[in-house]
C-alpha cells in the first residue's frame, strides 16, 4: 500500500511537471495529444492575408450583390431604398397613380417596345411561377400553396386593372408584397418593377 501511494505521488508530479497546469503559459508550442480543430486554415475578421492580392484577410461584397436585410445605407441606388417620389413608391400625392413615370424616359415607340420586352422576362423570372405567364393566376406554384394553405390563394392578375388597382399600386405591391405575396424591393431594381407593371397591362388587354 505504501509503494502504491508513493508511485502515485511521484505519477502525479511527473504529469505536472511534463505537462504543468492548466492556464500555464509556454514559449514552445503545446504538445496536442487531441488537435481535434486547433489548427485551422482560416483568417480572424480584420488581419492581413498574403493569400489575397490586396493583402487584407477581410473580403468586400461581391459586386452588384445585395446584403439580406440591407438599409438604404448599403442598397444600390438602382433598388431605390428610402427614396420617395412617384418613380420610386408609386404614389402621387398620397395616393397611387396611374401612368409610367418620366424617369423611365419613354421617348418612342422602340423605349415602349424595349420595356415591355425587360418586363416580359421580369415577370416569367419572377412572377410566372405563381400567377403564371399569362397571368391567370395558375402557375405551378399556385396548387402548392392551395395545399399548403387553402387561405392564402394565389389570384389571377387579369382582373387587377387600373380601375381598381392603379399602375402605382400594382409597383407597390411589387415592391413591398401584399399578404402571403412576399416583397421584391432586394430583388428587383425600380426601373424592372416599372416594366413588369407595363408587361402586365399588356398581358391584361390581350386578355380582355
Ligand atoms: C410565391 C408566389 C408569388 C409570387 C412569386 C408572386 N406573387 Fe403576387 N401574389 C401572390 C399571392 C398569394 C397573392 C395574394 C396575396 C393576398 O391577398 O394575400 C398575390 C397578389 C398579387 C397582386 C394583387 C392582386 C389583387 O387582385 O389584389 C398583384 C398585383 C401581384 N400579386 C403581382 C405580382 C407580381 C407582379 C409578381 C412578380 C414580381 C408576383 N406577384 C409574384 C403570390 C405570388
Amino acid at each position: 500500500m505504501k509503494y502504491f501511494f508513493l508511485s502515485l505521488i511521484a505519477l502525479v508530479v511527473l504529469v505536472i511537471g511534463v505537462f504543468g497546469f492548466r492556464g500555464d503559459k509556454f514559449s514552445q508550442a503545446p504538445i496536442q495529444v487531441f488537435p481535434d480543430m486547433d489548427d485551422q486554415d482560416k483568417i480572424k475578421a480584420q488581419t492581413g492575408s498574403i493569400f489575397f492580392a490586396d493583402g487584407m484577410g477581410s473580403r468586400r461584397p461581391v459586386l452588384g450583390t445585395v446584403p439580406k436585410n440591407a438599409d438604404s445605407g448599403i442598397m444600390p441606388l438602382e433598388f431605390g431604398a428610402g427614396r420617395s417620389g412617384y418613380y420610386f413608391d408609386g404614389k402621387q400625392d398620397g395616393a397611387f397613380g396611374n401612368g409610367m413615370p418620366k424617369e423611365l424616359a419613354l421617348e418612342n415607340e422602340s423605349d415602349s417596345i424595349g420595356l415591355l420586352a425587360r418586363g416580359k422576362d421580369m415577370f416569367n423570372v419572377h412572377c410566372a411561377i405563381c400567377h403564371g405567364e399569362s397571368g391567370n393566376g395558375k402557375g405551378v406554384v399556385a396548387a402548392y400553396f392551395a395545399k399548403a394553405d387553402p387561405i392564402i390563394m394565389v389570384p389571377t392578375l387579369l382582373t387587377a386593372l387600373p380601375a381598381t388597382h392603379p399602375d402605382g399600386m400594382i409597383y407597390d405591391i411589387i415592391t413591398n408584397g401584399k399578404g402571403g405575396m412576399g416583397a421584391y424591393k432586394h430583388n428587383i431594381p425600380v426601373r424592372d418593377r416599372w416594366a413588369i407593371v407595363a408587361y402586365l397591362r399588356a398581358l391584361q388587354a390581350s386578355a380582355n
